[in-house]
């Protein structure tokens, strides 16, 4: 047996609303700019496309169906023992159009319906308020977050969900994996549409144009309406407790060269403080200039936002984590080993069977990095192994690479907290099977519960339990403890 985390550690799992829900343009929903990614895969990258195209298949509108079958998948999730769960509110199914007078009562409805349920199994909802989903007609009319009204309107709409789930919820994340603006990722990231008819939307893709200034820009309007929202939750009920998140760039040196040393070091000061500093100080770090400087970038801020900025400041950081990196000086063989980063390979880890790299230990040392300069509560809001899942003849599906991967994750997590890291939670990311994020397929599954349903959407949505499930439910009924 382990040692058990401390009382009250948060278990549970991670979604969002657009890999998820499906019913896009039902009950009043508006389309979000995630309902313009077709599918695609490993090697053929998601196209985003400017109107629906009804010759390519958009997964995210049929979801794996939660929008139907949402007590089914709580009540399993509550079988598990999750105390609890990430998931995201359409701003669309809330503000159609980002901008109407009034919120759509249907999206709030449903909301409420999902977070009572989640509540009568005692499960404590954290809630994703922007999760790369730009209301279309707002990437139409103000070029999404290039322009300063729309973190007004985001605040709006914060501020609608912050009331209307008063006592529901008090967990809250302003903004997903914010830190990703330090890396060129084109347009669904900004906020916008394509600017020709179809653009891909792939980790280090030659073609993806970049403009450093747009996005610096763009991520200060994204740290305003962060800001804004922070001060918002924490004025409309003390008891909300709101995080920034950001996707733990763990970069280590490829070699002893002092000059790996520097580009390692500075990848982390750019992708992780960056915007850690500003969330959670609540000012630009001093090397924010000469990071800008060297780029040519020139924010443009309103009087009063360095005072909102300082206001605004989250309770706590959340993190995801996937892989780390391996920086070199001598660019040239970099490939996506991660959700977000681009490297040189690691002689010394195994992938995943999508390339990402296999590092439990990064995970510690990302943790205490972290720790080490903030010195606030952390918390883990995604982690997990997407992997291929073959269902046997009598319908039982195992997953012992799932469960491994998971295991030395934890022990790993548990050694951080050894270490002194103060840690809230440990989520999983999809611990129901949904649809990628960077491939849009379902056949890349991270879930303990197997959903039936294939990369053309064809399936009968079907839920049942993987080997993993049993072993997940054991660990979060140990606390921990119990990792076999
Ligand atoms: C994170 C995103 O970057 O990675 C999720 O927040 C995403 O939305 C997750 O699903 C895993 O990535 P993928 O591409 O395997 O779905």
């Amino acid at each position: 047996m382990d040692k058990a985390f401390q009382n009250g550690f948060l278990w549970g799992g991670a979604v969002t609303a657009q890999q998820t829900e499906g019913a896009w343009n039902e009950d009043g929903k508006g389309p979000g700019i995630t309902d313009l990614q077709t599918a695609g895969s490993l090697t053929t990258p998601r196209i985003y496309t400017r109107e629906v195209n009804p010759n390519y298949y958009y997964p995210s509108h049929k979801g794996i169906d939660f929008y139907n079958r949402y007590k089914e998948d709580i009540a399993l999730f509550a079988e598990m023992g999750f105390t609890c769960y990430r998931t995201s509110i359409a701003w669309t199914r809330i503000f159609p159009n980002g901008d109407d007078a009034e919120p759509n009562k249907k999206g709030l409805d449903f909301y409420r319906a999902v977070f009572e349920e989640f509540k009568k199994y005692g499960i404590e909802p954290l809630v994703t308020l922007y999760h790369f989903d730009m209301p279309v007609n707002l990437a139409k009319k103000y070029n999404g977050w290039q322009s300063r009204e729309v973190a007004d309107l985001f605040a709006r709409f914060c501020e609608v969900v912050f009331k209307e789930f008063k006592g529901l919820v008090k967990y809250w994340l302003t903004f997903n994996e914010i830190n990703v603006m330090t890396m060129p990722f084109g347009e669904l990231l900004l906020g916008k549409l394509p600017e020709s008819e179809e653009s891909s939307f792939m980790l280090g893709d030659p073609n993806i144009k970049d403009d450093p200034q747009e996005r610096y820009q763009a991520l200060h309007h994204m740290l305003v309406a962060s800001a804004k929202a922070v001060k918002l939750a924490h004025e409309i009920d003390p008891n909300n407790e709101v995080c920034a998140m950001i996707t733990a760039v763990a970069s280590y040196p490829l070699t002893p060269d002092p000059d790996d040393i520097i580009v390692a070091t500075q990848s982390m000061w750019m992708g992780n403080y960056l915007c850690g500093d500003v969330m959670i100080r609540g000012a630009y770090p001093r090397f924010a200039e000469g990071l800008f400087a060297k780029l040519g970038v020139s924010i443009k801020k309103e009087p009063g936002d360095d005072k909102l900025l300082m206001e605004g400041k989250a309770d706590f950081l959340s993190i995801s984590y996937y892989a780390s990196g391996c920086m070199s000086a001598n660019k040239g063989d970099d490939a996506a080993v991660g959700n977000f980063l681009l490297s040189a390979k690691n002689p010394h880890l195994k992938t995943s069977e999508w390339g990402w790299t296999i590092d439990p230990e990064g995970l510690r040392y990302i943790l205490g990095e972290l720790y080490g300069r903030y010195e606030v509560p952390l918390m883990i809001v995604e982690n997990g192994l997407g992997a291929i899942d073959e269902v046997e003849a009598d319908g039982s599906i195992h997953d012992p690479y799932r469960i491994d991967y998971l295991r030395r994750h934890i022990r790993s997590v548990r050694k951080a907290v050894e270490d002194g890291v103060d840690l809230k939670g440990y989520l999983t990311w999809g611990p129901i099977d949904i649809i990628s994020a960077s491939t849009g397929e379902m056949k890349k599954r991270y879930g303990f519960i197997y959903v039936d349903l294939d990369n053309e959407g064809n399936g009968t949505f079907k839920r049942s339990k993987k080997d993993s499930f049993e072993w997940y439910k054991k660990v979060i009924k140990t606390n921990g403890a119990d990792l076999e």
